[in-house]
């Protein structure tokens, strides 16, 4: 996958950031609606520390979303996880929107998150925590959350089972359940294979509001924001420890 994938025809957050981008500082501004204050924030990007390093396109999006649909009460208070977060973007927006997060990565992605966290002063409202999909969640997080957030993670084909997996583990089939929020960009044939996994376990709806006035040129781009529920009854295999 290229490591820089500007919006194009999405209005961006931030500078277009070129694959080789190496220790920069974005300013970046989120619109709210109704005439409330935009939501500034820093976010240093990285691309030697890998794909994560850089803020995605879909992450841009599910961002975007947040900020113009989840203002408060939807998120203030709320325990949100986010997978795979990379830099951490949603996961921050999330939090200047009111909500306790958990951004959650590989370790390579851990220092450029927790530097993120400090040049925002999201601690401790933020936690930058490991989570390697397909590995049981760790116990330094909580097990159960009201929000679960995922952009830009569908692009890696042998990680496609460990994904579902932790989707698994994070959602119970019993409701209610976590919202899960998943923004996808559509790259490759491939990606279909993601969702034959997906479907054993999970049902999804696009998250359907025609009135966004963003919703048409994020679908432009092939970029998909969907609600996933647990499908009743479906049994995952369980994850086991290393
Ligand atoms: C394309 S980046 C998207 C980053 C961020 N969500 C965004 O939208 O800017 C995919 C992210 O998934 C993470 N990732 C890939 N495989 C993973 C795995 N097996 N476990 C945990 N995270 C993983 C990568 O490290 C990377 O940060």
């Amino acid at each position: 996958m290229p490591v820089a994938d500007p919006l194009r025809q999405l209005p961006a957050l931030g500078p277009p950031q070129p694959p080789s981008v190496h220790n920069e500082l974005l300013h970046i501004l989120v619109p709210v609606p109704h005439n409330r204050p935009d939501i500034a924030l820093r976010l240093a990007v990285d691309a030697a520390p890998g794909c994560g390093g850089i803020a995605w396109p879909a992450g841009e999006v599910l961002a975007r979303y947040l900020a113009r649909h989840r203002g408060p009460p939807s998120l203030a208070g709320a325990r949100v996880l986010e997978l795979g977060s990379g830099t951490g973007l949603v996961g921050l927006i999330a939090a200047r929107l009111g909500a306790h997060v958990w951004i959650t990565d590989q370790p390579p992605l851990l220092p450029i998150m927790a530097n993120n966290i400090r040049i925002n002063d999201l601690a401790p409202q933020v936690t930058a925590a490991e989570l390697n999909w397909g590995e049981p969640l760790p116990c330094s997080i909580p097990q159960t959350f009201d929000f679960v957030l995922a952009a830009d993670c569908v692009y890696f084909e042998p990680a496609f089972p460990l994904l579902v997996a932790t989707l698994c583990a994070l959602v119970p089939t019993s409701s209610p359940g976590p919202e899960v929020l998943f923004c996808y960009k559509k790259r490759r044939k491939a990606d279909k294979r993601f969702f034959a996994l997906l479907k054993k376990h999970f049902t999804w709806t696009d998250v359907d509001d025609a009135s966004d006035p963003e919703r048409q040129s994020y679908s432009r781009e092939a970029i998909s924001l969907l609600r996933l529920r647990r499908r009743p009854g479906s049994v995952a295999s369980p994850i086991s420890k290393a």
